[in-house]
């Protein structure tokens, strides 16, 4: 090779490793896709303290990089989805996204993020299909497939020897899998579902569905609402008293986060997550205290799932650098880490979504206390994951 072209070959790799470096020390963009209006306002706002809370025990850096924001309100639109994600995208060009709550926002980011191969992290969006058939290799979950809860609590409501259960959500994947998931070991467990009522999101027009429980007299009833809508519910199935002679069973969302206004109608409620407010490690302790004292507020499931978000991009990017276009290395760090939760240490499986315990909890003094573990280590099924 002639000097000349040597001196040009080099003179290329100087510019190249400086634009490399360059990026990795310009600011993270951090794309927050989430709802901040509607009945999911709160769980939104909850993973956004929780994901800046992290970043902020870092010292404001991950990986040695300093993180801008950009925020977008989803209002838990799906028809808007697809916009909303492009706007974070192909407008301010973001390195990473975070969102959403609701699943089928969460399922059109994540169908963007693996279109234009962006690296996703949802915080909570349960969508069976984001560990199933759209799972990919820069998608993430900190939070949980739908069918998980559901079928843990199936378990507990398949032992506790109820033989009939009505379940009632919003039409919706979120509340469709969840009850999948219930009916699914309940069913194995012996028990039968007679009745599946179905209201659309965001509905909560629930009376007309109370009186056709009450007919229908089941053993137990399995319920999927969350958010403003979980507290009316729950209030609602109180004041039409049916919660004295029909056990009202629940993922742990129609709980959590909502105690305060729901008051007594919650008190005594069983539900199933993989969170809980008295697991008393110093782990969870350390970061209930810093959460209320940084927000004033106690922290909830929601805060728990972006604060462990925040988690899984610094080990990430603590792998690569800081240099998010390492996508395979980023992917494999995660692979094998340990995230060590609030909820308990935990790891994620090959389609990316969290192996864990599932806490059976049962309100009480407006708390969801852990009374024991419904199952331990549950994995998603991934069922037609291929990755
Ligand atoms: C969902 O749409 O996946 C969802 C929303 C709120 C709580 C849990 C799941």
């Amino acid at each position: 090779m002639k000097t000349f072209q040597k001196t040009l070959i080099a003179a290329a790799a100087v510019v190249l490793s400086t634009a490399a470096l360059a990026q990795t020390q310009a600011k993270l963009k951090v794309g927050l896709m989430l709802p901040y209006t509607g009945t999911y306002a709160a769980l939104g706002n909850a993973i956004e303290n929780g994901f800046r809370l992290y970043v902020a025990e870092q010292g404001g850096k991950l990986a040695g990089r300093e993180l801008e924001f950009f925020k977008v309100d989803d209002e838990s639109a799906p028809p808007k989805a697809t916009d909303n994600v492009n706007k974070l995208v192909k407008r301010d060009h973001v390195d990473v996204l975070i969102g959403s709550v609701h699943s089928g926002v969460a399922m059109a980011m994540a169908k963007v993020a693996k279109d234009t191969n962006t690296l996703l992290i949802v915080p909570n969006g349960g969508a069976d299909a984001i560990t199933g058939p759209m799972c990919a290799p820069n998608i993430f979950r900190s939070s949980f497939s739908n069918w998980q809860p559901g079928f843990a609590m199936g378990e507990v409501a398949a032992k506790k020897g109820h033989k009939t259960a009505v379940t009632i959500t919003w039409k919706y994947a979120a509340g469709d899998e969840s009850v999948a998931g219930f009916k699914e070991a309940f069913e194995k467990g012996g028990g039968k579902i007679v009745k599946q009522l179905t209201l659309p999101f965001p509905n909560e027009e629930f009376q007309v569905l109370l009186t056709e429980i009450a007919a229908a007299k089941p053993d137990a009833v399995y319920t999927f609402f969350a958010g403003a809508s979980a507290v009316k519910f729950v209030k609602d199935y109180a004041a039409a008293g049916l919660k004295k002679n029909i056990p009202l069973y629940g993922p742990g969302f129609i709980t959590d986060g909502t105690l305060e206004a729901q008051g007594e109608s919650a008190e005594g409620l069983f539900t199933t997550l993989h969170y809980a407010d008295s697991l008393n490690t110093k782990r969870d302790n350390e970061f209930r205290l810093s959460y209320a004292k940084t927000y004033k507020l106690q922290p909830d499931v929601y805060a728990v799932q972006g604060y462990d978000a925040a988690q899984m991009l610094a080990i990430g990017l603590k792998a690569v650098n800081g240099d998010v276009s390492k996508k395979a290395e980023f992917a494999a760090a995660l692979e094998k880490a340990k995230i060590d939760s609030p909820r308990g240490p935990f790891m994620i499986s090959k389609a990316h979504n969290p192996v864990q315990d599932f806490y059976l909890r049962q309100v009480s003094n407006k708390e969801n206390k852990m009374i024991g573990i419904a199952v331990k280590g549950l994995a998603d099924p991934a069922r037609g994951c291929k990755m």
